[in-house]
């Protein structure tokens, strides 16, 4: 009797169950909540048994809590991510325990490989160490190629099966590692070995705003079906993997990550955003990031690498990255993020905290040639890695906009979007069509689909000179902007043009490189406008690395059937993992150096000429500043011996996270009364916002060349600005010594009396060299 009772009891409940559920769901988000560090004391279930009351102590009853508890994080992180209504954020929030409390959703973190739609890229044929074959060889064999450094990386997961991460001769895993190998959709406990040590996943927060994950989009478990993780994962400990090449043969040579003897630890959080194509992006949640981080601690990774943003500039206590990368250098992992893919717009920059090393990308000196002639014999250069086997014949030459379907808005008329073309006008030609909208390799499936028989991808203006290259799904070549202006013009003045695209090839040892990648994202830092970010550029723009066999090269799996083993790609995913590897390296020759140290090491070695000498160039061709590329290109065999070192503690990050008024991320840390100038951090750049006539910044050097030493200070002041060193001689007699100078930048009368009102920076750049070592350092200065 009691029994049928209960049953009608909650028959009848139920829909009323449903209906406040969905109410309530409306207002409810995820929340970070967020304690701060941890005092090491408690035992992880006592940290959990706190995290589980404090939620109570809003919730209405224990299953309530705990069915809205996503993670715990108790490692290095202290805090929880758990689904709140707006009340229930607010009330903990005033809790004393709670440094702060924030949410996830709607900010959104993707991985740095395509702008939003546009850009959809270690490894170059000899490696990234080339600047002398015989000193990378020397660098490569003093850090044993990285052996026993555990490299952690955040991404889409890894596809296991490739030759890259072999274990092939590898020796026993380094003791001190404590990750797991966790299992799921089509990984076992097999698909770990000596090179990939850990792999876990993360999906609760993508779980709980999407629903279930498509098992036909990817895979429940730490393996890649994007592409990306497994690029990137490569890039950083690829094993050396003779004749490889991405399809077509373009780029074929010796693929090898930056450390090849290094060990991965693969930490997926990043999935498809459900019914979306992967190459306008995917979605990475904060909760999980987060969760990540914290396991990647506990693991014992040496070095995180980290490809991912958000769209939008966060705060250092309202980004988990930033959060999750402080608790990193806390425990002495240097931690490597991608600047982003926003450029050439200014203030674009993601992942500015001092505590990381921001990465830019750059090109590297080789090109994929694939020219396209036109009828009236002019040949243009395209550069492209489509396989092509197009017959070689002239074909009909025509401009997407004037083959389009007459309900084609007047704008989009050029951009070959999905179901634009009409196969009636486009069948059997060679179709010009124009970035700016809709994918690059979008825009050749959809002149595949109107029956074209090749394309030709045109630059827009602000794509520059520079051209990402893709495996096509049919003949295709890639133009600058003003090539694409030139064929038009072809085209306009003949009644029947023409065209032919000739099947490329790789050339290498081309000049001017490297110069900087149109999309790499630019300074002005907009978190602190006092610190000088990105920190460094590598090579990120055609991008040769191991790639998923779960998905096609162009990630457009639906409509593209093609597997390749290795892909080209770019963006300043494919730049971060390469200074990942060579903060690895640097980490086995100088195991007790400090993130800072190293990151230092990194930045004051790196080179500000190309191949041919000169300055750096922009995507246009002019002079780049260190908005761009920070320090420079970096040269890792050069920051194996810097000399000396800016080097900072993790309380040095903790008064300066208290001089910046972010308080929030310090709660157990008493910030002092006075506190430290913000530019006065231990930071190997410097960045002065609206100068007041003069300024005096400290630094602080640390010898780690010979003992005995003397450095000498040079600069080269920013234009209308005077720099004064004092002292300007450093005597040294031991390693490990350090020695205090101060930075006096001062405005010349004339600039002051101009003022410029747009927050225009000069730069500038000062160094200290004792003969061997030159450690230089940019300088940025705006006026008042
Ligand atoms: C893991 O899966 C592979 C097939 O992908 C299989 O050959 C292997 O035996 C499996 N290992 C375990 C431990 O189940
Ligand atoms: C899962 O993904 C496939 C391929 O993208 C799609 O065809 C299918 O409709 C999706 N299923 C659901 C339930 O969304
Ligand atoms: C490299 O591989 C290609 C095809 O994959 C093959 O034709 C060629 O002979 C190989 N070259 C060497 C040196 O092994
Ligand atoms: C791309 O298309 C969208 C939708 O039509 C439009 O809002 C946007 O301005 C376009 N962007 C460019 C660069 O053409
Ligand atoms: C050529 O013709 C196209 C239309 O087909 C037009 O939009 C464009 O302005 C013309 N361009 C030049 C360079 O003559
Ligand atoms: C700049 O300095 C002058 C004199 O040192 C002072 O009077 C003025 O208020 C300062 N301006 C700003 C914007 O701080």
């Amino acid at each position: 009797m009691e029994k049928f009772n209960s049953i009608i009891f909650v028959l009848l409940l139920l829909p009323l169950i449903l209906a406040s559920c969905t109410l309530q769901d409306q207002q409810k988000q995820v929340y970070i909540v967020y304690f701060g560090e941890h005092n090491g004391e408690k035992a992880l279930h006592e940290i959990e048994d706190t995290h589980h009351s404090l939620l109570l102590s809003v919730k209405d009853t224990v299953d309530e809590a705990r069915a809205s508890l996503l993670y715990s994080y108790k490692h290095s992180i202290n805090g929880f991510a758990a689904v709140l209504t707006p009340d229930q954020a607010s009330k903990l929030s005033e809790m004393e325990e709670v440094v702060s409390v924030y949410q996830s959703y709607p900010k959104k973190y993707s991985l740095h490989t395509t702008r939003s739609w546009e850009f959809a890229g270690i490894e170059e044929a000899e490696g990234p160490w080339r600047e002398s074959k015989k000193e990378g060889d020397e660098f490569l064999f003093k850090a044993k190629y990285g052996k026993d450094v555990i490299v952690g990386l955040l991404d889409s997961g890894v596809w296991p099966e490739s030759k890259s991460f072999s274990d092939e001769g590898m020796g026993p895993i380094p003791k001190s590692w404590k990750g797991i190998c966790q299992t799921g959709v089509a990984f076992n406990s097999s698909h770990c070995n000596r090179k990939i040590i850990g792999a876990r996943y993360y999906i609760k927060g993508y779980l709980r705003n999407y629903g279930a994950l498509n098992a036909s989009e990817d895979y429940l478990s730490p393996r890649d079906k994007d592409g990306h993780g497994t690029h990137t994962s490569s890039t950083v400990v690829g094993r050396t993997v003779s004749n490889v090449s991405a399809l077509g043969g373009f780029a074929r040579g010796t693929a090898s990550g930056g450390a090849p003897l290094a060990r991965l630890a693969i930490y997926k959080v990043c999935w498809p955003i459900p019914g979306e194509s992967k190459a306008n992006g995917n979605t990475c949640f904060e909760e999980d990031m987060l969760a990540a981080i914290d396991d990647a601690i506990n693991d014992g990774v040496d070095v995180l690498s980290i490809s991912i943003g958000a769209n939008m500039p966060l705060a250092y206590t309202d980004d988990g990255i930033a959060i999750g990368a402080l608790h990193a250098t806390q425990n002495n992992i240097v931690v490597a993020c991608s600047a982003g893919n926003s450029g050439p717009t200014p203030s674009t920059l993601s992942n500015t905290a001092p505590w990381m090393i921001t990465v830019g990308a750059s090109s590297v000196d080789r090109s994929f040639a694939g020219p396209v002639v036109l009828g009236n014999g002019m040949k243009i250069e395209g550069q492209t890695v489509t396989p092509s086997k197009q017959e070689n014949k002239m074909y009909p030459l025509v401009y997407a906009g004037d083959v389009v379907n007459p309900d084609v808005p007047e704008n989009l008329q050029g951009q070959c979007l999905p179901g634009s073309l009409s196969p009636e006008k486009a069948k059997g030609k060679i179709v010009l069509c124009m970035r700016g909208n809709g994918t690059r390799v979008g825009k050749g499936i959809e002149v595949q689909r109107a029956g074209g028989a090749g394309f030709i991808l045109g630059n827009s203006p602000a794509n520059g000179a520079e051209i990402a290259c893709d495996a096509h799904v049919l003949p295709a070549t890639a133009v600058v902007y003003d090539d694409a202006m030139k064929i038009l013009q072809y085209k306009n003045s003949t009644k029947n043009p023409t065209a032919h695209i000739i099947p490329a090839s790789t050339v290498v040892h081309t000049k001017p490189a490297p110069s900087m990648a149109a999309f790499t994202s630019r300074g002005p830092n907009n978190i602190d406008p006092n610190l000088l970010k990105p920190d460094i550029t590598a090579p990120g723009l055609n991008i040769l690395a191991a790639w998923s066999e779960g998905d096609a090269p162009t990630r457009l799996s639906n409509q593209d059937h093609r597997v390749a083993k290795y892909n080209i790609f770019s963006g300043t995913s494919m730049s971060c993992p390469h200074v990942a590897a060579a903060a690895a390296l640097l980490k086995a020759i100088h195991p007790t150096w400090s993130s800072a140290a190293i990151r230092s090491a990194i930045m004051t070695s790196a080179g500000i000429r190309n191949n041919l000498g000169f300055a750096l160039t922009d995507e246009a061709g002019n002079p780049a500043t260190p908005f761009s590329y920070g320090s420079g290109h970096f040269r890792p065999t050069k920051a194996a011996d810097p000399g000396l070192v800016y080097d900072a503690s993790y309380t040095d990050y903790l008064l300066y996270a208290c001089s910046i008024g972010a308080k929030d991320l310090v709660k157990a840390f008493k910030c002092p009364k006075a506190s430290i100038k913000v530019i006065d951090l231990n930071y190997p750049s410097i960045q002065i916002s609206k100068l007041n006539g003069t300024l005096t910044v400290k630094r602080t050097v640390t010898n780690v060349g010979s003992s005995k030493s003397v450095y000498f200070f040079t600069a080269k002041p920013p234009m209308g600005f005077s720099i004064k060193a004092s002292p300007s001689i450093l005597f040294f007699d031991h390693v490990g010594q350090s020695k205090s100078f101060t930075i006096t930048v001062k405005a010349r009368t004339e600039v002051l009396a101009k003022k410029n009102e747009k927050d225009e920076y000069a730069f500038g750049w000062y160094t200290w060299t004792d003969g061997p070592h030159i450690v230089r350092s940019p300088i940025a200065v705006s006026l008042a």
